[in-house]
């Protein structure tokens, strides 16, 4: 069978420059025969967690019925997670914290996710940038269980196009394939 790979991918800004990674990640992946969903959660509905702890009492149920639902179903039957996002204020969008958030849902049954990928853009000519998001990353995975497949970030980047002709589209395509 062929593995599943789920993309929460947290830019509001369409075709720029994190979703040109996660299309260079996801031809790696289907071109060596996963399966990719890529939700754009800055599309979605999606509210924060109510911290209520509905979902730990009623088996994974979450009390809002909200476009998480399509989510939290794909997490159920994934092998592998991915994480996109650009760099905002030092850490993930709020888009991609909120998504994050409410797989709380799912954190007492488990999920059959085994590896765990990052991609991320940011402004600052320094990969650095990332670090305290690569840090959350990192504690999510150790927390999950989740070994991780690898991380591409590529700095400097302020406008839709800069990202063509970059040697971490190749990266990303590299990690697509061994996810
Ligand atoms: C609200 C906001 C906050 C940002 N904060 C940072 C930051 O803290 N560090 C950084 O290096 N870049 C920052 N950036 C720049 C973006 O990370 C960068 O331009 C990224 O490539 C945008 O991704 P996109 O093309 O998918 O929209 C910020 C941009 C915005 C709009």
């Amino acid at each position: 069978m062929s593995k599943s790979i789920v993309i929460l991918s947290g830019s509001p800004r369409k075709r720029a420059t994190t979703d040109r990674l996660v299309q260079a990640f996801t031809e790696g992946a289907e071109s060596a025969g996963a399966g990719v969903r890529c939700f754009r959660v800055a599309d979605m509905k999606i509210g924060g967690c109510l911290g209520c702890g509905h979902c730990f009492e009623e088996q994974g149920v979450c009390v809002q019925k909200d476009d998480m639902r399509s989510i939290l179903d794909a997490l159920r039957g994934a092998d592998a997670i991915t994480f996109a996002s650009p760099v905002y204020y030092f850490g993930f969008t709020a888009q991609l914290k909120l998504a994050i958030d409410r797989t709380y849902a799912l954190l007492k049954e488990g999920m059959p996710i085994k590896r765990a990928a990052l991609l991320m853009t940011c402004g600052a000519s320094s990969a650095e940038a990332a670090a305290s998001s690569i840090s959350m990353f990192r504690q999510i995975s150790a927390l999950q269980k989740w070994e991780e497949a690898g991380i591409v970030i590529v700095p400097g980047l302020h406008k839709p196009g800069e990202i063509e002709g970059r040697g971490e589209l190749e990266k990303a395509r590299e990690l697509g394939k061994c996810l």
